[in-house]
């Protein structure tokens, strides 16, 4: 009997567009999916993500490659989920806001054409994950394209702004597209900590299928914790930066700036800031966060640097660049094998991806149990959207993607 895999604890196997390092997989792991098929085009992405995960062929593959190249054939048809953390780089405040029009955004379309592609072997439960920008990105017209495609799949959509400080010592706030064949039934509950204000029209456009799930609150946004994941290294180490460097740094802090930070340096114990360098007026400046938390994560191509820590304490301030190991830790990937990772690589890797516990938590408490249907169906007088076209989707495809 020992062999016998009971039915219930199959895992089911979910497919990762825009797979990068491998986050999404992480996460969606620990809730108890099984990733059999993932893409991304960045080479350097996905050596990280063979060597945390391997190939395993006939139970995994990472295709290598433009998503715009992918058939429907490549696919394996067995998947109850598809989740995509497709480009931000035209819908971030730092990007040009072309959109999901966009050179790079607009890669999205290409996972609609793959789904439409699949028809009847379509997973039950897609995800779209993207910056907040997406809610507001051309007056919300690009939120309603893609919810209108996905209608168009037959899938119903719920809409969740999630902070990963509300897991991590990070503030990365991300939007969620949960895409369900079968929705469940709309909770009367406000759930304003996953569906703020500012996303309520989405629910309020009679043009749209929408349906809000019944989940949890979630944990509450940290105020702290940054010193718990920076990296004890040592002040001799030549990592810290010179006296100069430093002096330069705390040269360009505005005067409010810097009191704060002379504060922090003057008080007992040793504290831990981030500092990140921007562009005022023409000049680098560096600013450091007045709290315990690190700043978002991102790449040089979201026009950001990498993220420095200060270390404040016994009348002395100190600054180094952010390892990648403490990249890991503020994404929630902690043990991440970084063995054969280059630091930018890494850095670029990580400031890309999506944070662990955020996925695990919607993975654990919606997406499950979505597709094990363990959650309150609709009523029949509101027809799920499964039964809606298959064809939808391409048309409304071919006409955004040309
Ligand atoms: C927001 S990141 C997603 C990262 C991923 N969720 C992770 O945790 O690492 C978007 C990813 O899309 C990839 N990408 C962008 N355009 C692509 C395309 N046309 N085809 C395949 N991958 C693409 C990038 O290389 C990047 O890794």
């Amino acid at each position: 009997m020992a062999d016998v895999t009971p039915i219930g604890s199959a895992r089911p196997a979910a497919l990762e567009f825009f797979a990068g390092i491998g986050l999404a997989r992480l996460g969606l792991e620990r809730a108890g999916f099984r990733v059999s098929w993932a893409n991304d085009y960045e080479p350097d992405k996905r050596a990280m993500y063979t060597a945390q995960f391997a190939d395993r062929p006939g139970e995994h593959t990472f295709a290598l490659g433009d998503v715009g190249r992918v058939e429907v054939d490549d696919l394996p048809v067995d998947a109850a989920l598809a989740w995509a953390s497709s480009p931000c780089t035209d819908l971030s405040l730092a990007g040009g806001r072309a959109g999901l029009a966009g050179a790079e955004s607009g890669s999205f379309w290409h996972v609609v054409r793959l789904l439409t592609g699949l028809c009847e072997r379509r997973p039950r439960v897609v995800v779209l994950e993207n910056v907040v920008g997406l809610a507001t990105s051309h007056g919300g017209d690009d939120l309603t394209a893609a919810i209108t495609a996905f209608n168009g799949l037959g899938y119903s959509v719920d809409v969740l702004a999630l902070d990963a400080r509300r897991f991590l010592p990070q503030s990365r706030p991300r939007l969620f597209l949960v895409g369900a064949q079968q929705p469940p039934a709309d909770t009367p509950e406000a759930n304003p900590d996953l569906r703020p204000d500012w996303l309520q029209w989405v629910y309020g456009d009679t043009s749209l299928r929408t349906h809000r799930a019944p989940l949890p609150a979630p944990p509450a946004p940290l105020t702290g914790g940054l010193g718990d994941v920076v990296e004890q290294v040592p002040l001799d180490d030549g990592r810290w930066w010179d006296e100069a460097r430093t002096e330069a740094f705390v040269a360009s802090l505005s005067p409010t700036q810097r009191s704060r930070v002379a504060a922090l340096r003057r008080a007992p114990g040793v504290r831990y800031r981030t500092a990140y360098r921007r562009t005022r007026h023409g000049v680098a400046v560096w600013e450091v966060r007045p709290d315990d938390i690190a700043g978002c994560l991102r790449t040089a191509r979201g026009g950001s640097s990498k993220q420095a820590v200060v270390r404040l304490g016994g009348s002395r301030l100190r600054v180094r660049w952010m390892t990648p190991r403490e990249y890991a830790r503020l994404m929630g990937a902690g043990d991440y094998d970084l063995s054969a990772a280059r630091t930018n690589q890494a850095l670029f890797g990580f400031g890309d991806a999506v944070a662990v516990p955020v996925v695990e938590w919607l993975a654990r408490h919606y997406l499950m149990p979505l597709v094990r249907g363990e959650l309150a169906p609709r009523s029949p007088a509101q027809p799920a959207a499964a039964s809606l076209s298959f064809d939808g989707g391409s048309a409304a495809w071919a006409s955004a993607y040309k």
